[in-house]
């Protein structure tokens, strides 16, 4: 697929800016990589803290692009599995969007959509781990890739996934999330598992349906959670 590649030293977020370019209307697929981020931003209103340099490093970039799928509801699925699939085998996914290995969080997606027009875009945006953090002694530090794959550096992986996630979001586009539904299941880090989840929702996670919303088997059957945060309960 075709697009461009951008490489900023500094911005506020790279899906801000984005959002502005989308707006003013874009044409080619962009993908803006942000070496620092001075206000990134985190799913649910959450801060997302960035640097490309240092422990703690992390590659934060945001893919723009032209629109028109029939169902926007699995995107955030076919883009964690793009981003799984072009990484490594051990990766996990945790409904809807967030990348987890060994128990702890190794990346984030952010989706926004934005229009000019007719047109509408998708704002794409990731944050990946590459290098660990030190703990603070209190609470688990979250993943970076280097601890499964040593010495990767931010421009391999981005590298790694750049091109298989605009043909992933492309393909997304035309065929919908149904024929990634079995390959999300083999990532599904909450398949079988107990969860609670922010609706009040009780139960043993039972995978997605075609449309990529979750489905929760509860003492008053199977229940479909469209939105919202998903914890494993603690046996
Ligand atoms: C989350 O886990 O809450 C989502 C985190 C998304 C962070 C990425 S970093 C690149 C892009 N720009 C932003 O401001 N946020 C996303």
């Amino acid at each position: 697929p075709s697009f461009s590649v951008e490489i900023l030293p500094e911005v506020d977020s790279t899906n801000t800016e984005l959002m502005r370019r989308a707006r003013a209307g874009l044409t080619d697929p962009v993908l803006l990589v942000g070496e620092r981020q001075t206000a990134g931003r985190g799913r649910l209103g959450r801060d997302w803290k960035s640097d490309t340099q240092g422990d703690g490093g992390t590659l934060t970039f945001s893919l723009g692009i032209a629109l028109q799928p029939q169902d926007w509801s699995g995107l955030s699925l076919a883009v964690g599995l793009s981003v799984v699939q072009s990484l490594h085998p051990d990766l996990q996914l945790k409904w809807p969007n967030d990348v987890w290995w060994q128990g702890r969080k190794l990346a984030g997606i952010l989706i926004e959509t934005a229009s000019a027009g007719d047109q509408r875009y998708a704002v794409i945006g990731i944050g990946i781990n590459i290098t660990p953090r030190e703990g603070d002694g209190l609470r688990t530090p979250p993943a970076a890739l280097q601890e499964l794959m040593p010495g990767i550096e931010a421009p391999v992986v981005l590298q790694k996934v750049a091109a298989p996630l605009v043909h992933a979001v492309q393909v997304f586009a035309s065929q919908g999330f149904a024929p990634l539904r079995q390959a999300f299941h083999g990532r599904d880090l909450l398949y079988g598992q107990p969860v609670v989840c922010t609706d009040g929702t009780q139960g043993i996670a039972k995978g997605v349906d075609a449309g990529g919303v979750l489905l929760v088997h509860t003492d008053n059957g199977l229940v479909k959670i469209n939105s919202a945060e998903v914890s494993v309960r603690p046996a």
